[in-house]
């Protein structure tokens, strides 16, 4: 009875809307791992459009799976009847209900319970990127482009730049490396990485995107003269009589990148500065302590850009692993560097091993202060001993579970690592290779959207700037889900089905009605209604 009621809508609303309409599908290709990559070159790449002001009562719901589905297009009508729960009453039902993964889940909407607004979503603008992305043709370059940010890919509206080198990059460099104990900065120059590598993308990327493009900066390290072990990587930290300097520097990165018309959205104090207090990955870092950083923000950057041009720019703090804080700040605070401040950016390489309480005892304690992913990629254990796993559902997965996670937990966005990179996940000059959603082949001309790669598009795509997560009741059930109200009107719900079997999702919202949802083993979803 659901299932032909279900089709019954289907019909109606195809007829009402073509649901195809602009979409290429995935051409897929299995390399021996759990789920398929989609092939894209010069002339084809798989694009995806998104279906907005439905009339009310249809939706879309978008799905992907670990059997291949890619941004699979669906169409239907709410039933309006009511939803009523149904009792609970055989021992079978109490079971299902009770063991997770078993259970149908039911989701009731409740629009006017808000919660944070979102910034949006991205990916890092390295040398690498670069690099890869111009190893392929003009057209597949613009394919690339066109996948993350126009209107027919990912509709990504954020993009993190390292101020100067980092691991990768293909060689170890900062801005104004001579000459030595150059106070004045009086040699600061963009290098040939900017011009080529950077820029050219940047812009290429804001002229085809939905929505202006928030860019992060941060610096991974100061040429060496400023450090006080005189290296790029390995333990550090600022040698006092540069503080000023290194505040000076950003200054001058925010006015030559101005001068070539790409404006940055905020900087943060430094890449990772734990990193650079310990002998572990001793790549491009800065080693910081929490109240000699804040005695630098309150004395030097923190003045140097709220009394510049950029006195828009904002400052985020920390730009380092969750299991930071809260202490980090509070150390901040108690040198009161908080008004300097105006989020906190998080990484998320150790976040299976901090648990998300902290990010609710930060926003309790920092309630004026957003908080923000800016960094994340697979493959960077030294255990993972292959760096590139192409075609990875579980990698896809992680990347699901963290969003998900941060998103239900203040988070305003999530920034990812590298773009696009190799096949052996490079270029970095210190060999830490990783993982990225785009892979690029040039010696096909051919470039390889991982299942990553739509993990974030889930989000990305359909939760634009301005969105307001809204809160979702669990009636039954327990999958993962989030859902949120966006500037046009429209409900984006998320929800991923984490287990190897088949299960059923029912989305409630009164004055609406219900939708039954057959959803398939390791599956996520994006339904989309007005
Ligand atoms: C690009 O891919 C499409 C779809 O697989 C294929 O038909 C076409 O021949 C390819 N083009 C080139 C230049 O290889
Ligand atoms: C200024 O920097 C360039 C590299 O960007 C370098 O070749 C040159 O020697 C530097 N000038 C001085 C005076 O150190
Ligand atoms: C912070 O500000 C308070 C009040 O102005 C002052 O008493 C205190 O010394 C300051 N702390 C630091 C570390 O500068």
């Amino acid at each position: 009875m659901q299932k032909k009621i279900l089709l019954f809508s289907f019909i109606c609303l195809s007829s009402l809307i073509s649901l195809a309409v602009g979409d290429k599908s995935c051409v897929p290709r299995m390399y021996n791992h759990s789920s398929v990559v989609c092939v894209c070159n010069s002339t084809y790449c798989d694009e995806i459009s998104q279906l907005n002001a439905l009339n009310r009562g249809q939706y879309v719901l978008y799905s992907s799976s670990m059997l291949g589905m890619r941004f699979e297009k669906h169409g239907g009508l709410f039933n309006k009847k009511q939803y009523t729960h149904k009792k609970k009453n055989t021992f079978w039902d109490w079971f299902k209900f009770n063991i997770r993964g078993l259970g149908d889940s039911t989701l009731r909407i409740h629009r006017d319970k808000t919660f944070q607004t979102i910034e949006g979503f991205g990916g890092a603008f390295t040398d690498a990127t670069g690099i890869n992305i111009l190893s392929l043709s003009k057209q597949a370059q613009k394919r690339v482009i066109d996948s993350y940010f126009s209107k027919n890919g990912l509709e990504y509206n954020m993009g993190r730049v390292p101020i100067g080198g980092c691991d990768f990059s293909t060689h170890p460099y900062a801005y104004n490396m001579q000459p030595e104990h150059d106070v004045y900065l009086s040699n600061f120059s963009l290098t040939m990485e900017d011009f080529n590598y950077k820029i050219p993308l940047i812009r290429e990327a804001m002229n085809v995107a939905t929505n202006s493009i928030h860019l992060l900066g941060a610096a991974w390290s100061p040429p060496i003269w400023m450090k006080s072990n005189n290296r790029i990587g390995g333990p550090s930290s600022l040698i006092h009589k540069y503080y000023q300097t290194w505040a000076d520097y950003h200054l001058k990165f925010l006015q030559e990148y101005k001068k070539n018309d790409v404006n940055f959205w905020a900087i943060s104090t430094g890449n990772e500065p734990t990193t650079g207090l310990v002998p572990v990955n001793t790549f491009n870092s800065l080693g910081w302590i929490p109240s000699r950083q804040a005695k630098w923000l309150v004395n030097n950057l923190g003045p140097t850009i709220r009394n510049s041009e950029f006195s828009d720019v904002l400052i985020l703090a920390l730009d380092d692993q969750r299991f930071n804080l809260p202490w980090w700040l509070n150390i901040m605070a108690e040198s009161n560097a908080t008004k300097y401040f105006d989020g906190i950016a998080v990484h998320w390489y150790w976040d299976d091993l901090t648990p998300i309480s902290v990010i609710e005892n930060t926003k309790q304690l920092f309630p004026g202060k957003f908080i923000i992913s800016t960094e994340a990629c697979v493959g960077d254990k030294p255990w993972q001993k292959e760096k590139v796993e192409l075609g990875s559902w579980s990698r896809a997965e992680k990347y699901i579970k963290d969003i998900l996670e941060n998103l239900n937990h203040w988070h305003t966005g999530w920034v990812d690592w590298n773009l696009a990179l190799d096949k052996r996940g490079g270029p970095n000059w210190f060999d830490n290779f990783v993982d990225s959603p785009v892979i690029v082949m040039p010696e096909n001309d051919e470039f390889l959207k991982q299942p990553m790669f739509y993990a974030i598009g889930h989000f990305s795509k359909f939760i634009p700037r301005n969105s307001k997560r809204i809160f979702v009741e669990r009636i039954t059930g327990d999958i993962d889900n989030v859902a949120f109200l966006r500037p046009d009107g429209g409900i984006s719900v998320v929800f991923y089905n984490p287990f190897d079997s088949d299960t059923k999702v029912s989305i409630v919202e009164d004055h609406r009605g219900y939708i039954e949802i057959e959803v398939p083993a390791r599956s996520i979803h994006t339904l989309t209604y007005w």
